[in-house]
């Protein structure tokens, strides 16, 4: 069995029809313009560019990764027929029982092909696209996991932060307060010692979708990952810093962050669908390894306006874990949970519920809008009954339309937890917060069994015309 890797699920792709070759785009502007067109309609396929101007044919760039169920399916070995619910209820049951399988340290690997030290290291040989017209520069790490090793424990956490390629041996690193490698690193700066830190770019995506989600702190992603994969993932030791990076990833470069050295980072288009606001002063790598395969291949996943690259499998993720903390916080009769991509699967919950008693909706909202899954930069919050799809945004609206007294479903709950990412947060009490709104858009509790009824086939029509001329019936619906 081959190894689980970049190349084993590009290959996946071309079985499935999901990845197309387009030949000859620049890293200055082009390759970003096609992705910005490919990531706007949910299902286009991932663009593998190959004979990139001013780089070796067969150096390429992967993106568009995530932006289809299809693709994030078959990242985690699920039916690529999966739907979003699927979905949602996979990762379910993922952080449920969290499987792990530790990584398992090799000796060698295709990784070690091409290996760079000291003053032969240079990052801009690899095609690196700037992004967005307005972003500072081009964006090495994107789809990447960051790499630190906890001074204490011992514990090796993999985050995915954006990085900027500043020159042939210097990264921009961002890390927002709170993400477990700038705990890391402060805790080695707190001892005015220089962080080790390796960057990995064009691993298996079961890898970036777990550096990229809130894995809780002491855990390993590249263990958890080892869980997704159903084998460890091969790891080898980095020559200066010994930080584990897998054997089949496509670039890996490591080095140190000194304490205050800092470089103008950014500002990169984010998954809000805006600028964040300009370059700021941000950690520096100063990158002393380089290594890559043979005919490396960078992948990106671009943050911009929604759907993007992260609000796919990130919604997913999502509405599985607001689900299970609200199932933890006693909240009972929860049907599904949705999250809309235009609101990059944060800004945006819809929770269904069997109404139960009087308060019932009310509660699920609350508890949505602050458990931990769901608190960072949520504004909206719609509850709404087990008749409404939480994921068919037009079920959605309907039950707004029709079932809401703004005079008394409606709340809004002022300094939540939020980001400088959101253009509509606030200072507040010296960092920023935002508002958040509640819809109670289910059937009042007092007239759940006098309100009109609903005029839509019930569910045995449903099923027996279905049976009876299942050829004849539309494939969307
Ligand atoms: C594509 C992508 C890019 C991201 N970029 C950043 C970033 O630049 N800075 C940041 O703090 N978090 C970023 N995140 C969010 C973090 O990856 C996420 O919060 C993750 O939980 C961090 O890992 P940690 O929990 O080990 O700190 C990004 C996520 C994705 C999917």
């Amino acid at each position: 069995m081959p190894v689980k890797d970049l190349r084993s699920w590009i290959a996946e792709l071309e079985n499935a029809g999901e990845v197309t070759t387009i030949k000859g785009a620049n890293t200055t502007e082009e390759i970003g313009g096609i992705v910005d067109i490919y990531m706007r309609k949910p299902g286009n396929p991932a663009v593998l560019f190959d004979e990139i101007p001013g780089h070796p044919k067969g150096h390429r760039v992967l993106a568009n990764i995530l932006t289809s169920h299809q693709r994030c399916a078959i990242a985690l070995g699920q039916d690529p027929k999966s739907t979003h619910r699927d979905l949602t209820q996979w990762w379910r049951k993922y952080f449920a029982d969290k499987p792990s399988v530790p990584a398992r340290p090799v000796n060698g690997g295709p990784i070690l092909e091409n290996v760079m030290k000291g003053g032969e290291v240079d990052i801009t040989k690899i095609p690196t696209p700037r992004w967005h017209e307005g972003d500072g520069g081009p964006f090495i790490g994107t789809a990447c996991l960051v790499i630190m090793k906890d001074p204490d424990s011992g514990w090796v956490n993999a985050g995915c932060y954006r990085i900027q390629s500043h020159g042939p041996n210097t990264a921009g690193l961002m890390m927002s307060p709170g993400k477990h490698c700038r705990i890391i690193m402060g805790k080695y700066h707190d001892r005015g010692e220089k962080c080790p830190v390796a960057v990995v770019t064009g691993m298996h995506p079961a890898l970036f979708m777990l550096a990229g989600l809130e894995v809780p702190y002491g855990k390993s992603e590249l263990d958890m990952a080892g869980g997704i994969l159903g084998e460890g993932v091969e790891v080898i030791n980095m020559p200066k810093t010994g930080l584990p990076v897998p054997a089949h990833a496509e670039i890996a470069f490591e080095g140190y962050i000194a304490p205050d050295d800092k470089i103008m980072e950014g500002p990169l288009g984010e998954w809000t669908g805006y600028y964040s606001g300009e370059a700021r002063p941000e950690p520096v790598i100063r990158i002393e390894t380089l290594m890559h395969r043979n005919n490396p291949i960078l992948v990106g996943a671009i943050p911009g306006v929604p759907p993007n690259d992260n609000t796919f499998y990130f919604g997913a993720y999502r509405c599985g874990a607001v689900w299970n903390q609200l199932e933890a916080a006693g909240v009972p009769g929860v049907q599904g949970v949705g999250a809309l991509e235009a609101g990059g699967s944060r800004f945006w919950l819809t929770v269904s519920i069997k109404q139960m008693y009087g308060g019932h909706s009310k509660q699920a909202a609350m508890a949505a809008a602050s458990c931990h899954a769901g608190a960072f930069n949520n504004r909206w919050v719609v509850v709404v009954d087990d008749d409404i799809d939480p994921t068919n945004i037009n079920d959605v609206l309907w039950a707004m339309c029709t079932r809401v007294d703004a005079r008394e479903d409606l709340e809004i709950i002022r300094g939540g937890w939020s980001s400088a990412l959101d253009p509509m947060c606030y200072e507040y009490d010296g960092d920023r917060r935002n508002t958040r709104t509640i819809i109670d858009a289910c059937i009042p509790w007092s007239r759940i069994k006098t309100f009109p009824k609903v005029a839509r086939n019930s569910k045995e029509l449903e099923a027996k015309v279905r049976e009876k001329f299942g050829k004849f019936m539309p494939k969307n619906g």
